[in-house]
């Protein structure tokens, strides 16, 4: 039977309400314990997720564990295709899982949520389209030997996932993963346990039943016995630097492979000869505003030579003035809010910081004025101007609303002021002379670099970061055979 798109959110997670999905099926916890979600813009619980633990993860694990070997057996394009055909049935559930994510993590549907959905779609459809590709190499190491190698999967994955984009990661985990020929686990968020839940089982329409499991839970009562499992080969999490740390931790008792994408402090370098316009909507887009700054290549960090500062902050400020915030699913809402309490608290914390620290404090856009919103978890934008290099805001990851502005004389004292992180994850540079760009491209420290533009990211370009920005490489077809296989190596003795 084919699951039909459900638009109403509310409805569709009274019917995701206290289950994971465990070999095809929709189950609660083995312990029937559950916990509240909340919709951030009201406050409101919107219904009842299953709060997994150790023994959920072991039934997962071990279901995955043994729907492995099969689909590891099949030929690798028959895996592509349906993976795939996940992706093209994803597209048909674009609208309604737009919706889900903007009910339960508060990004505006317009701006955010619905853009997400359907790069979800996409990235299954491209990863599908890769299972060619994993092919090994001959090797001309003795003319009386053959020498070949193969990319074999690595067995059971646990995927843990993060709040901000969860559509969008899970894909470029869970994708490459299964072409590879490996099954997995997910372990969703706990603020945004249902969208992921809901792709899971539109997926189950298309996929053997264990392929594609997913549980719901805290992390250190879900993720932490999803991380130690003996049977997990291979950990792929984003989050934050602590905890990513802890992941990579206990991974390491186990000798078993991991990917990282934590936090950013990415810089933006405006150049003097910068196409204005250009850098200032490059400048919103690349903050964020929409998605409240909860992104991990937010250009946090705007480094503008002093020729155009003045003119560049006051037609900044204009602009993120201009930007909407609301009821995430209005169609009319540019910026909805912050995903929870805990964070909200973090980011005004930051905001106090910030005034206390000296800069000088613009805040922007205007608090919804409906009644109903009262109880949101909205921030207004802020962006620091007077910042200094040393300071927490300039220094710390806040993953909010709230940008820093810098004033810089040279070139080198721009380069020098953007490598002066300990993050490495993104960054841009707006200039037009092509010495400048190329010169910049090669200084910055970072794993994604843009000229002139602030994209986010996209099918087949490896995204990742250096420093504590992470480990790996995701999105591309060299994060599928470098992070989801290994190599064997196999000789055949002809004498
Ligand atoms: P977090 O890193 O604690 O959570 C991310 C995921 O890890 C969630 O699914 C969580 O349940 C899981 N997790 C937590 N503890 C775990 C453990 N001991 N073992 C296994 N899994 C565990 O991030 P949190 O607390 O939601 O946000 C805090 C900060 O992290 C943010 O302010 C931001 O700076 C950063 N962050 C970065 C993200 C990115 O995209 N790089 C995404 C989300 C948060
Ligand atoms: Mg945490």
């Amino acid at each position: 039977m084919s699951i039909e798109p459900v638009l109403d959110p509310h409805k569709l997670v009274k019917e995701l309400d206290g289950r994971h999905l465990i070999n095809g099926e929709l189950v609660p916890a083995k312990n029937g314990k559950n916990f509240d979600v909340l919709n951030p813009a009201t406050g409101k619980v919107i219904a009842q997720a299953a709060e997994g633990d150790a023994d959920d993860v072991d039934v997962a694990v071990s279901i995955a564990k043994k729907a492995q070997k099969d689909w590891a057996n099949r030929p690798a394009r028959e895996r592509g295709k349906l993976v795939a055909e996940c992706g093209r049935i994803l597209t048909q559930h674009v609208e309604e899982l737009g919706r889900l994510v903007a009910l339960e993590s508060g990004k505006a549907l317009r701006t955010e949520s619905r853009v997400e959905a359907s790069v979800l779609a996409d990235m299954f459809v491209f990863f599908g389209g890769l299972a060619s590709e994993l092919k090994g190499e001959t090797i001309p190491f003795n003319p009386n030997m053959m020498t070949l190698t193969t990319r074999e999967p690595i067995g059971v994955v646990g995927a843990i996932i993060p709040w901000n984009v969860p559509l969008l990661l899970m894909a470029i985990k869970v994708a490459p993963a299964l072409v590879a020929g490996n099954t997995v686990v997910v372990k969703s968020a706990e603020d945004t346990p249902f969208t992921v839940l809901r792709v899971c089982q539109i997926m189950q329409q298309v996929l053997p039943k264990g392929v594609l499991n997913i549980l719901s839970g805290f992390g250190p009562g879900c993720g932490g016995p999803l991380v130690a499992h003996k049977d997990v080969k291979k950990v792929s999490f984003t989050g934050s630097v602590e905890t990513g740390r802890t992941v990579y931790r206990a991974a390491a008792e186990k000798l078993i492979p991991v990917t990282l994408e934590l936090g950013g402090k990415s810089p933006m370098i405006v150049m003097d000869d910068a196409d204005l316009d250009k850098a200032i909507a490059g400048a919103v887009g690349g903050m964020r505003f929409t998605r409240q700054g909860q992104s991990c290549t937010a250009s946090s960090r705007i480094l503008v030579h002093e020729k155009l500062h003045d003119e560049f902050v006051s037609r900044l400020l204009a602009k993120v003035n201009t930007l909407k915030m609301g009821d995430p699913l209005d169609e009319e809402t540019d910026i909805g809010t912050i995903i929870n309490r805990k964070q909200r608290d973090k980011v005004c914390g930051y905001i106090e910081i910030g005034a206390q620290e000296g800069a000088t404090k613009n805040e922007l856009s205007a608090l919804p004025s409906d009644p109903k919103l009262a109880d949101g978890m909205f921030v207004r934008p802020v962006v620091f101007t007077d910042v200094k290099p040393d300071a927490r805001i300039a220094r710390e990851e806040i993953f909010g609303p709230v940008a820093c502005v810098f004033k810089f004389k040279t070139f080198d004292e721009a380069i020098e002021l953007a490598n002066d992180s300990d993050f490495g994850l993104a960054a841009t540079v707006w200039t037009k002379d092509l010495k400048t760009a190329l010169t910049a491209t090669k200084r910055l420290e970072a794993g994604f670099v843009q000229v002139n533009q602030n994209l986010v990211v996209q099918p087949n370009l490896s995204y990742g970061g250096v420093k504590l920005s992470g480990l790996g490489k995701e999105a591309s077809l060299e994060s599928m055979l470098e992070h989801f296989t290994h190599k064997k190596t196999i000789i055949l003795n002809m004498e």
